[in-house]
């Protein structure tokens, strides 16, 4: 049985203050020992802070994105080591923001997954297609190139989780239906059935993430093989993140 995993991605929103405040609010709202496991992604400049602010709970802090290069002359660069320098455990991969709006390849996504890992950080690889891609039946082959491009024997997927974002369900308020993600995410299960070997299929934890709310939260989460929940919009208000966590703790 895969323990439930749901995440919060800030993305380039609030202030050192308002996240210190929205850390703080998670902390006192969120019920002691809830079955789930939490992260929040902050933005780089208020990771310290909102580090300091869950000291102590059971939400793991990440980042959005890091570098492959471990130091060095990349002006505006941040290495995975600095990462975990501040207390990080987790970073963001390919989140489709990054692909389509700053061009990250899935060769830079791979050398990003190493390093990561090298550092010892646990990384969410983000796939997902976009909505010309979906009407044009091509879900799967996008999904089979993100993984075979990026993922293979030289990376171990023990402290890897996949997000499965279909672009057209991010901040739209269009989420992709129970079935649809479930078919989605049985695929990349499968696929990665094919690349590595049965049991680490079985074990990969794969989050759905486009336009969930406490509302649509359990149902989806309910899927078999939908194991967790990549919030946007919905985790910057702390009763809605609570409400998909509550959601992803009394899925079936
Ligand atoms: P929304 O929940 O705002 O649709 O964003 C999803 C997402 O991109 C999480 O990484």
């Amino acid at each position: 049985m895969r323990r439930k995993f749901v995440a919060g991605n800030w993305k380039m929103n609030l202030n050192v203050a308002k996240a210190r405040a929205l850390a703080e609010g998670l902390q006192a709202k969120i019920a002691p020992g809830v079955p789930v496991d939490l992260a929040v992604f902050p933005p780089f400049t208020m990771l310290s802070a909102v580090g300091e602010a869950l000291k102590g709970s059971a939400i793991k802090l990440g980042a959005q994105n890091c570098y492959f290069e471990a130091e060095g002359a990349f002006t505006g660069e941040v290495a995975p080591g600095m990462l975990v320098d501040v207390g990080c455990e987790l970073v963001l991969i390919g989140h489709s923001e990054r692909r389509h709006i700053l061009g990250e390849t899935n060769a830079m996504l791979k050398k990003k997954i190493v390093a990561a890992l090298a550092a010892g950080l646990k990384v969410i690889y983000c796939v997902g297609e976009k909505l010309d891609e979906r009407e044009a039946g091509r879900t799967e082959a996008v999904l089979h190139q993100q993984i075979h491009e990026v993922l293979g024997p030289d990376i171990s997927l023990s402290s890897v989780v996949i997000a499965y974002e279909p672009v057209w369900a991010i901040g739209t308020g269009k989420t992709a239906t129970p079935d649809q993600a479930q078919e989605a995410h049985a695929y990349i299960r499968r696929e990665i059935g094919t690349l590595y070997n049965g049991k680490a299929a079985e074990t990969l934890r794969i989050q759905y993430g486009g336009s969930v709310k406490a509302s649509n939260a359990r149902e989806l989460m309910s899927q078999p093989d939908v194991d967790g929940a990549l919030v946007g919009g919905a985790s910057l208000k702390v009763e809605e993140f609570v409400g998909i966590i509550e959601g992803a703790a009394a899925a079936r």
